[in-house]
């Protein structure tokens, strides 16, 4: 999604502009550009261009500028097609004013028709284009008191950064619904929508809040409201280190986070787990044990990658604590009329901690009278601060697009959950510790996987040409079915489809036939012979089947074409070990087609947009 970084203070703003936007490439774009102060007499200056920042790149070597005043963006297409006139920044019609923005200015039609009235030339098709136009409309003595004007006429969500040859020491940035934050460095301040693109200059940082602004000089920065009361901020120290969000050796972000999973699983486990009592410790929750026991009924809600652990939660939950749950996506929940009272707990998944579907969704749940309980890998996100308490995955930056270790860390934190509201309730002393014990095992389990990652890269030889898949699965390792078939179709483009390994002879089974791989997810759990049933199904239509195996499950040699050896663990912590050989084959599959595998075409990583 959309990516702003900006620049003061006494070092060539350039180079750090573009290396800013480099580390926001992840989030996925479409074209990008700079505004900056010129120096050398040239007053304010754009360059623009389509396509990845070195074409960027290559425009300012063509048309260089130089300064240390300047903001920056990656642009994914909301309104009008992307190329370089639709690219950021926006300026206004004397190029006084530039400014780059995250989010959808919902008013932008009407204002547009109004400003052009008054005789504003627009040049693109964005909504963006309007704010620049507007701020110069209002423009009277200062930057930041037209920025203000200018923000009270606008519905629609935004993160801008503003900066004019008007008032030129000086940028100013404000915040609705769309993640910024203030880098606090040494005589010299940035700010962006997502901490990776300054971690290489300052570890402070100020979260702005919806409705605040921030106007940063050379000698300082403060933030106000919308009316200029002033509002005192606290810093927070960002802990992710630099070699977190580099590719370590590895070809990709991707690969690089699966191989990373034995680490996060114990980061997000480590001295929250009591294994000899069975039960967890669980310090952000806010809630009391009587609240606790006072829970009558709860609501998962998530998108995408999130949305499928969050299925795995909810049979934990049930089963282990006996709560009854339901899972929601998060764009469904808030219209309609869902059934939420003060006793219902509101768990709110989310890596970025910043989908917008998720946002409104928990803000809803909240409104309707809901606890919310926020499962956040980014620290300092929105959701992780509007939640009323929260778990913290510990998995570290998530950069690769298609999510991998964020989805072990949220089934672990919700294992975590499940102990918790478990033991408070039904779940004994004994079959805690027996969940505490495998959750104990799980990072050398999956070391395990990763040490035959080879295995997996072969079978992926096979299939890199099929044009179709489908993951089948039961129980638990229904949503892992679901999760493998996103996890390849998004990066490898082949359709994928999931479903629970039973529902296929009522529908699915007609696409059957030697061309189209099915992936059996069959540990050996409490349906482990129905699945078996249903993998003879497959064979008898002359389907090729890959199958996932517990290790002490009998061969299936005969009945399947591939088969790849998981360790043994209960029931509940198999889509924990089953995700990845999942993960790899999706990545094998889709490196072996060339494909960018880090940035799939048209995803982004976070969605800040409904
Ligand atoms: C899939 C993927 C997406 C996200 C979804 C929710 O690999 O990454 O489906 O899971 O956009 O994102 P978060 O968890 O950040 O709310």
């Amino acid at each position: 999604m959309c990516g702003i970084v900006g620049y003061i203070g006494p070092r060539t703003a350039g180079s750090m502009l573009i290396e800013g936007l480099k580390r926001l490439e992840y989030r996925g774009y479409d074209s990008a550009g700079v505004a900056m102060m010129d120096d050398n007499g040239g007053g304010l200056q754009t360059r623009k261009a389509k396509g990845k920042i070195a074409m960027l790149e290559n425009a300012l070597v063509a048309s260089p500028l130089d300064g240390n005043v300047g903001i920056a963006h990656t642009r994914w297409a909301t309104h009008g097609q992307p190329n370089e006139c639709n690219a950021h920044p926006h300026t206004d019609c004397k190029g006084e004013i530039a400014l780059v923005h995250n989010g959808i200015i919902e008013n932008y039609s009407a204002l547009r028709k109004k400003l052009q009235s008054e005789g504003h030339t627009f040049v693109s098709e964005t909504d963006t284009e309007v704010l620049a136009h507007l701020i110069e409309a209002v423009y009277d003595d200062t930057l930041e008191d037209a920025v203000m004007d200018a923000l009270r006429l606008v519905e629609g969500t935004y993160g801008i950064a503003v900066v004019s040859s008007k008032d030129p020491n000086k940028i100013v940035a404000a915040r609705k619904g769309s993640p910024l934050l203030i880098g606090l460095g040494d005589g010299e301040y940035f700010v962006a929508s997502d901490v990776a693109a300054i971690l290489q200059h300052t570890r402070q940082v100020v979260y702005l809040d919806d409705g605040e602004m921030a106007v940063l000089t050379r000698d300082g920065y403060h933030v106000n409201d919308l009316n200029a009361v002033r509002i005192k901020k606290g810093v927070s120290r960002i802990d992710w280190d630099l070699d977190q969000i580099e590719k370590g050796g590895f070809d990709h972000f991707m690969l690089k986070e699966i191989f990373e999973q034995p680490q996060t699983i114990e980061n997000t486990m480590r001295g929250r787990l009591v294994e000899s009592e069975g039960f967890s410790k669980l310090g952000g929750l806010n809630l009391s044990k009587e609240e606790l026991q006072h829970i009558d009924r709860v609501i998962i809600t998530a998108c995408g990658t999130s949305w499928h652990s969050a299925l795995i939660g909810a049979m934990m939950i049930e089963e282990h604590a006996r709560i009854p749950v339901s899972v929601e996506y998060a764009s469904e929940f808030r219209y309609r009329n869902p059934i939420v009272t003060e006793r219902t707990l509101c768990i709110v998944i989310s890596q970025s901690g910043e989908t917008a579907d998720t946002l409104a969704a928990m803000r809803e749940a909240k409104r309707r009278g809901a606890k919310t309980l926020g499962l956040v890998n980014v620290v300092g996100s929105t959701i992780a601060r509007e939640d009323d308490g929260g778990i913290y995955l510990h998995a570290g930056p998530e950069i690769g697009v298609a999510s991998t270790k964020a989805f072990t860390s949220q089934v672990v934190a919700l294992a975590l959950l499940t102990l918790k509201l478990g033991r408070l309730r039904d779940m004994s002393v004994v079959k805690g510790r027996e969940v505490a014990q495998a959750m104990m095992k799980l990072p050398e389990q999956v070391q395990e996987i990763l040490d035959r990652a080879s295995e997996i890269e072969k079978i992926a030889d096979e299939f890199d040409h099929a044009t179709n898949f489908l993951y089948l699965g039961r129980g638990f390792n229904f949503p892992v079915a679901l999760e493998g078939a996103l996890k390849l179709k998004e990066i490898s483009y082949i359709h994928a489809e999931g479903y629970p390994a039973a529902e296929m002879k009522h529908g699915p089974i007609a696409l059957i036939d030697e061309s189209m791989p099915v992936v059996f997810i069959a540990p050996h759990d409490s349906v482990f012979d129905k699945v078996v049933s249903n993998v003879q199904e497959v064979k008898a239509r002359g389907g090729r089947v890959i199958a996932i195996l517990s290790e002490e499950e009998p061969s299936l040699e005969g009945k399947v074409d591939f088969e790849f050896r998981i360790p043994k663990t209960i029931d509940m912590l198999y889509p924990v070990l089953a995700a990845i050989p999942l993960q790899l084959l999706a990545y094998y599959i889709a490196n072996k087609r060339g494909l960018n595998v880090d940035q799939p075409r048209n995803l982004a990583k976070s969605v800040t947009v409904e």
